[in-house]
């Protein structure tokens, strides 16, 4: 069992793919804390005690009902007080909330820009103290997987918000990784796709997304959860500050952008050389249209 009496956090761990993680967690060995708020895809209140339903019929876990942006302090102390630490952050929680830029709203934005970054933030904020402290005490360091999306990277349409926070958890992945770093504590970035309540939900707006629809709802989460639980042990003691996908069967690393070509500004700027390396405006679901790997 790859991860033996180690205690892991999971938000949004109550359901679709946070709950698929929590439970390979447990089945290597692991203790853990779950945090969710049992919202709808959204963010509106739903099922408030969830965490605290799935909680009851998994052994060695335990519930935290709450937002994450809030609650976070208080599932590093339960972690603490019921399994002695934390070694294992997922920063999985997200709701989304779209609307194309010219029609969007100052309440969806902060609403979801705080589900998705500011509660990995503060969750990362009250955990990572305990993290290097437990290292210096000769404690095996431990791991954080933030779950992001490939709208955070290609981008698609309406998804402002949720592409925005995304885009920022990646950035915030580099750079916990460098600040943590000397405690050999490590932090990578997961794009997952699988059939959730979100993929579910999706509505096709053209033939193209129906196609995506069909083919997404046959990935299972646990494909998702074994890469994080990889990236959780041991055996990934040398992976840090990288972003991967996975999708069913397949594991992907992504680029992350460096400069790649440059020309110098004289009199006249001319961008013309930089062109063969431009990206190609496409969405995500145009990028992953072939057929998923089960
Ligand atoms: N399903 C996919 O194919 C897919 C694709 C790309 C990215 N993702 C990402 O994977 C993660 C899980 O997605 P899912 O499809 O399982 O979603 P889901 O809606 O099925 O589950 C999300 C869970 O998080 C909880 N939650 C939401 N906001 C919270 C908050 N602020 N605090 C605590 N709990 C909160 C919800 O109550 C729910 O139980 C998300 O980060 C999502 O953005 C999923």
């Amino acid at each position: 069992m790859d991860l033996q009496d180690r205690v892991a956090i999971v938000s949004g761990g109550a359901r679709g793919i946070g709950l698929a993680i929590v439970e390979e967690f447990i089945a290597q060995g692991a203790s853990v804390v779950i945090v969710d708020s049992g919202v709808s895809i959204g963010g509106e209140p739903e099922q408030p005690r969830l965490a605290e339903e799935v909680s009851s019929r998994l052994e060695r876990t335990a519930a935290v009902c709450g937002d994450i942006a809030d609650a976070a302090p208080t599932a590093v102390e339960v972690a603490q007080k019921r399994f002695g630490s934390v070694d294992i952050v997922v920063n999985n929680a997200a709701i989304i909330r779209d609307a194309f830029i010219f029609k969007s709203d100052a309440a969806s934005w902060d609403a979801v820009i705080r589900s998705n970054l500011t509660g990995a933030q503060r969750l990362l904020a009250a955990a990572t103290p305990l993290m290097r402290e437990q290292a210096k005490n000769g404690r095996a360091p431990g791991a954080i997987v933030n779950i992001v999306s490939t709208a955070g990277i290609y981008g698609n349409f309406g998804q402002g918000a949720y592409g925005a926070a995304k885009a920022g958890l990646i950035g915030l992945t580099r750079v916990v990784a460098h600040d943590l770093a000397r405690s050999r504590i490590r932090c990578n970035a997961v794009a997952p796709f699988a059939a959730t309540r979100v993929t579910e939900s999706i509505k096709p707006a053209n033939d193209a997304q129906a196609a995506y629809k069909a083919k997404a709802l046959r990935v299972p989460a646990r494909s998702v959860a074994r890469l994080v639980c990889h990236l959780a042990s041991e055996r990934a003691a040398h992976v840090s500050g990288q972003l991967f996908g996975v999708r069913g069967r397949e594991v992907f690393v992504f680029s992350q952008p460096r400069p790649v070509q440059r020309v110098l500004q004289g009199d006249q700027l001319d961008l013309q050389p930089l062109e063969a390396h431009f990206a190609d405006l496409v969405t995500d679901l145009e990028a992953f249209s072939a057929d998923p790997i089960l």
